[in-house]
């Protein structure tokens, strides 16, 4: 490989992306890879959406920028509004970033400003799950519960206190229980020992991601968590920023709880992929509080509301609707979960699958004992190589068991993936899988 000015961002040496269209990137020998997980979960529309192009073409030609001090937008205007009506409930108080760390990062600001409006400047802690990932900004990776992702920077990044996952796989469930009315009640005993008195929120990923794997919360959990936080005094802010804007079927994974957060957080598929647009979403209450006492948000950053992203944003809610992609994902989804779990027959060290729509964790485990692989094998690792070898883009979701030990690939096709393009991924991930199995002698 040629020297390179840049600093690598992987040990292993990585292809040359030169052209992208659909599910696939071409490499420059013209060889295609099918982006079996929309590069970090993000690419919901596919690469090169003609859409979104021509959104950031018509909005560059009209007003490139404005600064968010100095003139309102009406892309973003626009925006806030098409968001506000696809989360439903009160929702309705929208600001835009570029991504979901900085999401994250406001959403945790406007939280500690609602209860100093409330005269409760103390509240100002975040609860997490663990595991979980919430982005890699010294705030929002404080409040990850997912301590080794900041073990190279950690004096800079303030932990937070966690409350567990509600993994299900291993649970052992006693008789007449169920795995889901476990981790409920493990929720209630463990948010009672909380410092609630100086806590702000708890952030909540929709359905997770590359923290746990994509864990599903059981029915009912998102519910406690909701009664639980309002019988303390504290905010829920939920995280889509990988599960939100249909990657799970439904516009935002909450809503396939009945329960409504506070706050919800977006980014990654908000912008088709390719934009950096993330943003926040308030509720009345919480921006009611917070407009009596400021009422503006004087933190942002240069490119918050910025009109282009604001644009590929508005052109991806259209494409989304226009092509029926969430009842496609829904059902596709479930076709893609079951052929995910059919693999378990075949490799039994695939352990787990979970997820929903078109976000799907699949983690490896003891054929035998299910207990994780040794993280010293790397497992993870290697199986993301294996795939680039297949020429398949999976995404790693390591530690996902515990923050130390945990192997699992992120499968999230874009949302557009055709027949023929789905059918090559499970045909290059058996391929995957099968290269895989010498890792995991019979016993
Ligand atoms: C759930 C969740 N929150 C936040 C983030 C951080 O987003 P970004 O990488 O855009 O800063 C991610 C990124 O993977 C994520 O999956």
């Amino acid at each position: 490989m040629t020297a390179s000015a840049l600093i690598p961002s992987s040990a292993r040496s990585l292809p040359l992306a030169v052209a992208a269209k659909g599910a696939r990137i071409y490499d420059e020998a013209g060889l295609d890879y099918i982006d079996a997980s929309s590069g970090p979960l993000a690419v919901t529309l596919g690469h090169g959406h003609p859409r979104v192009l021509a959104a950031i073409a018509d909005q560059f030609n009209a007003v490139d920028y404005a600064h968010r001090t100095q003139f309102r937008n009406p892309a973003a205007e626009r925006l806030a509004v098409l968001v506000a009506e696809r989360l439903g409930g009160d929702l309705g108080h929208v600001m835009f970033v570029s991504g979901g760390s900085e999401a994250n990062e406001i959403a945790m600001k406007f939280a500690h400003m609602y209860w100093a409006a409330r005269g409760l400047p103390d509240k100002h802690l975040f609860v997490s799950s663990s595991v979980s990932y919430h982005g890699n900004t010294a705030g929002a990776l404080g409040a990850s519960g997912q301590p080794r992702y900041a073990a190279n920077y950690r004096p800079l990044v303030r932990a937070g206190e966690t409350i567990t996952a509600p993994q299900v796989y291993r649970l052992a469930v006693p008789e007449g229980s169920s795995a889901g009315a476990q981790c409920i009640a493990r929720l209630r005993s463990e948010f009672s020992r909380l410092d609630l008195r100086r806590t702000a929120a708890v952030l909540f990923e929709g359905i997770g991601g590359s923290g746990s794997g994509a864990l599903v919360p059981p029915p009912g959990f998102l519910e406690e968590l909701r009664a639980l936080c309002d019988a303390h005094d504290v905010l829920w802010i939920s995280d889509e920023v990988m599960s939100g804007f249909g990657r799970t079927g439904k516009w935002f994974a909450f809503q396939h709880s009945g329960a409504v957060p506070d706050i919800v957080t977006f980014a990654k598929g908000a912008g088709g992929g390719a934009v950096p647009l993330g943003g926040a979403a308030l509720s009345r209450k919480v921006w009611g509080e917070i407009s009596a006492v400021y009422p503006a948000m004087s933190g942002g950053h240069t490119f918050t509301n910025a009109p282009l992203a604001c644009a590929a944003g508005i052109a991806t809610i259209e494409a989304l609707e226009e092509e029926h992609l969430l009842p496609r994902v829904a059902a596709q989804g479930a076709w893609l979960g079951a052929r995910l779990r059919a693999l378990r027959a075949e490799f039994p060290f695939v352990g787990d699958v979970r997820g929903a729509g078109y976000l799907w964790g699949v983690e490896f485990a003891d054929p035998v004992t299910a207990e994780p692989p040794d993280p010293a094998l790397d497992v993870t690792g290697k199986a993301v190589a294996a795939a680039a070898a297949s020429r398949l883009i999976v995404y790693p979701a390591r530690y996902c068991v515990d923050g130390t030990r945990g192997d699992a690939i992120l499968i999230g096709p874009p949302l557009t993936a055709t027949d023929e393009e789905l059918d090559e991924l499970l045909a290059r991930l058996h391929a995957t899988l099968a290269s895989l199995a010498p890792l995991f002698p019979a016993p």
